[in-house]
């Protein structure tokens, strides 16, 4: 059995990935932890108690950084679903996980349907000469933009130095109103409201035609094929992953 503990318990996508955990026949739940007042209130403090195989962690952007490196430096093997990593911060968690050859997987998105549509993206991307990208959450989100919009435009970015091929010099009179400038120019516009839970829009344009290719979230019980994989993926490695399209 796979000794799980899940970090960020009781928040939305916590209690999807206990339940997750409690449901499936090789895991076993073996600590609940969370500020807000779990079973235990830090990492530490389970890790004293319980045995832990993998921890996975789905708690804040200005967190996930310490208990990333907790784990590792402690020989827990870590599935991070948490967003808001800078890209220093994550070659610093690549650099600890070899050095301790302590696994972790690093996924902006565990929706196997919106990690396709990254693949698709950077696909599409070789022929058509511009892109931008809209991300939809919901308002209570902290970060922006989102993990997956900017691993998607990473992923584009692989094939193509700048996806603004013709546009002319821009002003914006409202500041943003272009959006956040991501790799190889391509814009990322964040939209906040409730009712959505996580979707996005990559969209493609060359002369006489658009192409959009489109995912929408409707439940977070999407995420839980992806978290179960990359649990058992992190069980039987102790290599570095960042995003789940390494592992499909
Ligand atoms: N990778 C993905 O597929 C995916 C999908 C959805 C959300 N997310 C990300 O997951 C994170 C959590 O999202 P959510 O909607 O569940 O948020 P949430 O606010 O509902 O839950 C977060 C929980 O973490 C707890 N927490 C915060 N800091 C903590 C710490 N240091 N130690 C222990 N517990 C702590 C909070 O008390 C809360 O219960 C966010 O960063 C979000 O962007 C990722």
């Amino acid at each position: 059995m796979i000794k799980i503990a899940v970090c960020g318990a009781l928040g939305k996508m916590g209690k999807e990935v206990v339940e997750a955990v409690t449901q499936c026949p090789d895991t076993e739940l073996t600590a609940k932890i969370d500020i807000a007042g779990g079973e235990f209130k830090t990492i530490e403090e389970a890790h004293k108690s319980c045995k832990i195989d993998i921890l996975v962690d789905f708690t804040q952007p200005k967190s996930i950084f310490e208990n990333a490196k907790y784990c590792l430096n402690n020989g827990i093997k870590i599935v991070i679903g948490t967003t808001g990593l800078s890209d220093e911060q994550i070659a610093e968690l690549k650099t600890l996980s070899k050095e301790k050859n302590t696994g972790c997987l690093i996924a902006p998105n565990f929706s196997t349907g919106a990690v396709l549509m990254m693949m698709f993206a950077r696909q599409a991307a070789k022929y058509f000469d511009n892109a931008e990208i809209i991300e939809l959450h919901h308002n209570q989100k902290k970060d922006a933009p989102s993990g997956t919009s900017i691993k998607t435009a990473a992923m584009m970015a692989e094939v193509k130095e700048d996806f603004t091929k013709g546009n002319c010099p821009e002003t914006e009179t409202i500041e943003g109103a272009r959006g956040g400038t991501s790799y190889s120019n391509i814009h990322i516009h964040s939209v906040r409201m409730p009712g959505y839970i996580a979707s996005q829009e990559v969209i493609f344009g060359s002369s006489g035609q658009i192409m959009t290719i489109r995912h929408d979230s409707m439940d977070r019980k999407c995420y839980m094929q992806g978290v179960m994989l990359a649990v058992k993926h992190v069980y039987e490695n102790n290599d570095f992953v960042y995003g789940l399209d390494n592992i499909l």
